[in-house]
């Protein structure tokens, strides 16, 4: 229900929500002219994964990511005709982005530049989208710093080249391996309290099961739990996962019960079993 006292606090949320979506972009350091003299120019530019409402340097492979920049002109350039710059560091690689949106490699030579938004009349502020809700992993650019350098020129002092010293920097990480569930399972809930404490006994080499197609290796065996679990992959994948719920709770096999019902163990060792045969 609305009342007038939370109608109040729905004001103020609003307001809170609008003051972050309009999060600051971070301001980029150096601000710098290529003749070497001082700019009042200023540069600004983020990276978020959350539109904005926060900002930050360094990504997951597949976290989908905006980068904006702003560019403040100097206030004589304003309504002066201009062109503005994105130069994008990959690693080694210089690339800038053409007039097409395409980013095509950079000798680092002045006179090869290429203007992304050419021949147009500078505004005090002038807003750069470098990209969009991109998940950059994906998209080949993984492992490797991420810079992006921002400039603009004016027709009213030819030659002459503002840019941001300081680039935005971003690190995307490299994708990390996904352990198949059945293996954590195995790990955790498995491996020592069911496969070592108990059907080792009969399952091991020389003893009651050693000439089943389940033998595993002891714990003081280097890998253990890698071999056993291969193991036991193995044996889903050729003999299915009846077997391996059944005998344990004491149904056709040789070692009796191991596994009572009701136990903690015996849910733990269904669940693994049933993510072993998913992941198999
Ligand atoms: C007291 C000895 C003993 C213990 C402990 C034991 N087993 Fe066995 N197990 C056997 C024997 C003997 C066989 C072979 C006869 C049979 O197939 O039942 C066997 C066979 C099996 C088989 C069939 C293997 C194949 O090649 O077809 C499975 C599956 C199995 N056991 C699971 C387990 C599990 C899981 C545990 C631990 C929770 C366990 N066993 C503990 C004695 C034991």
């Amino acid at each position: 229900m609305i009342t007038r006292s939370n109608k109040g606090l729905i004001a103020a949320l609003g307001l809170l929500l609008s003051s972050m979506a309009a999060a600051q972009l971070p301001e980029l350091g150096s601000p710098s002219a290529a003749s070497g003299g001082s700019t009042t120019a200023r540069f600004f530019a983020g990276a978020s994964a959350d539109n904005g409402l926060s900002f930050s340097d360094t990504f997951a492979f597949d976290q989908p990511v905006d980068i904006t920049g702003e560019i403040q002109v100097e206030t004589a350039h304003v309504g002066t005709v201009g062109n503005l710059y994105l130069v994008v560091q990959l690693g080694e690689d210089l690339l800038i982005r053409n007039s097409g949106g395409e980013y095509i490699p950079w000798d680092m030579d002045i006179a090869t530049l290429q203007a992304t938004t050419v021949g147009k009349t500078l505004a005090a502020t002038e807003p750069l989208t470098i990209v969009d809700d991109v998940a950059l992993g994906p998209a080949g650019v993984s492992g490797v710093t991420f810079s992006v350098f921002f400039a603009y020129d004016t027709e009213a002092v030819p030659g002459e080249l503002y840019y941001s010293g300081a680039p935005l920097n971003v690190t995307v990480n490299v994708q990390e391996e996904t352990q198949a569930q059945s293996l954590t399972l195995f790990t955790q809930n498995i491996s020592s309290p069911i496969i070592q404490s108990n059907c080792i006994q009969c399952h091991v080499s020389g003893g009651l099961a050693s000439n089943t197609r389940l033998v595993y290796a002891r714990s003081t065996t280097p890998d253990f739990q890698t071999l056993n679990y291969n193991d036991l992959l193995d044996f889903v994948r050729t003999a299915g996962s009846t077997l391996l719920i059944n005998k344990p709770q004491g149904i056709g096999h040789g070692g009796g019960t191991r596994l009572s019902a009701g136990s903690a163990d015996l849910a733990n060792w269904i669940e693994f079993v049933n993510a072993l045969e998913a992941d198999s």
